[in-house]
């Protein structure tokens, strides 16, 4: 038994461009999330309010949001990590705001500069202030099934991780791959256990596809109910203060094998198509997904 429908949220602006060498022009940006809007996605995580020293490739966030059209119906979210990238969300006047951290200390060093119990009291006053501002609430929890500096990562801190964010009132939680070590058993293991405590119907899985097992860990996810996943069109992606991460789960393989499975995106595969090649032009290069591959072959 499959689902009827899938909700896939697209990170490729923000995922998939905050790894990427090239410093994609603020014009191209706009262009691309306009056209990816047009595919058909309901949402879209277009950049993130962090510090432009950490993340060069995404200093154009306020421009970028304030620039791109807003189609009815598409929700246009970016990662805050405090309340001044919360600020610029709000002025900015995004849907939603995605928090983030690692369910590794190491890892959520490196990447946001604090520990994990640090890092609680600030997320939870980013929720509160979030919610007065009407704004939804997503919560991202990192290196998930491995972390690139601790290794194994215990499915109970996952858990505690997740609880603590969904205490604060986060709407949805993407418990990530971040460095796509994740195999379909261990996938069907966590979720087992992750079941137990936590709202199915609120967890989102993002998988990195570092390894090639992006896809098969989809297919167990969907057999433990789960329907939303994060994918970036053509297999960008990666976080620059995770070792060794590489492309997120491409969204047109995952479309590919989804409508061929009868399950509903709301994506059209050939304005999906234009868009890859729009992005695949400006970064110069191939992207990685199995899609692109086979349309630059065509
Ligand atoms: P910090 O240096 O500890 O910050 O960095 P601070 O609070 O000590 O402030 C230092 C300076 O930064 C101050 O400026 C602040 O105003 C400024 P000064 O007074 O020195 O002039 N500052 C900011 N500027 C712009 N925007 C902000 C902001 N906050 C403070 N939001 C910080 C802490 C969190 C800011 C930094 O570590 C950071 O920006 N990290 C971002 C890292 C990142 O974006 N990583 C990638 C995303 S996560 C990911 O990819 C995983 C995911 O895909 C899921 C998965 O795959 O698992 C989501
Ligand atoms: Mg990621």
């Amino acid at each position: 038994h499959w689902p009827d429908h899938v909700m896939i949220k697209e990170v490729g602006p923000r995922d998939g461009l905050q790894n990427e060498k090239i410093e994609v022009p603020f014009e191209d940006k706009v262009a691309w999330i306009n056209l990816l809007s047009e595919a058909g996605y309901s949402y879209i995580e277009i950049s993130s309010f962090v510090h432009p020293k950490w993340i060069p490739q995404l200093k154009d966030a306020r421009q970028v949001a304030s620039s791109i059209e807003r189609k009815p119906g598409v929700t246009y979210a970016a990662l805050v990590p405090n309340r001044k990238g919360l600020e610029a969300a709000v002025d900015t006047d995004v849907d939603e705001v995605s928090i983030f951290m690692s369910a590794s200390d190491t890892h959520n060093k490196k990447n946001i500069n604090k520990s994990i119990e640090e890092t609680f009291p600030v997320l939870e006053e980013v929720v509160k202030e979030a919610k007065l501002e009407g704004k939804s609430v997503r919560g991202y929890v990192s290196t998930a099934f491995g972390c690139p500096y601790e290794g194994d990562v215990a499915t109970d801190q996952v858990t505690m991780v997740c609880e603590r964010l969904f205490g604060m009132g986060v709407d949805e939680v993407s418990i990530g791959d971040t460095i796509g070590v994740a195999n379909p058993m261990q996938v069907d293991q966590k979720l087992t256990e992750w079941k137990k405590s936590l709202p199915i119907d609120q967890l989102a899985m993002h998988f990195h596809n570092t390894r090639g097992m992006a896809l098969a860990n989809v297919l167990v996810s969907l057999q433990h109910n789960i329907t939303t996943f994060d994918a970036a069109l053509g297999g960008l992606g990666g976080c620059p203060y995770a070792k060794g991460a590489s492309g997120n789960l491409a969204t047109d393989d995952l479309v590919y094998m989804l409508h061929r499975m009868g399950i509903e995106t709301g994506i059209d595969e050939q304005k999906l198509k234009e868009a890859g090649n729009f992005i695949q032009n400006v970064l110069n290069k191939t992207l990685p997904s199995h899609q692109m591959q086979v349309m630059n072959k065509e």
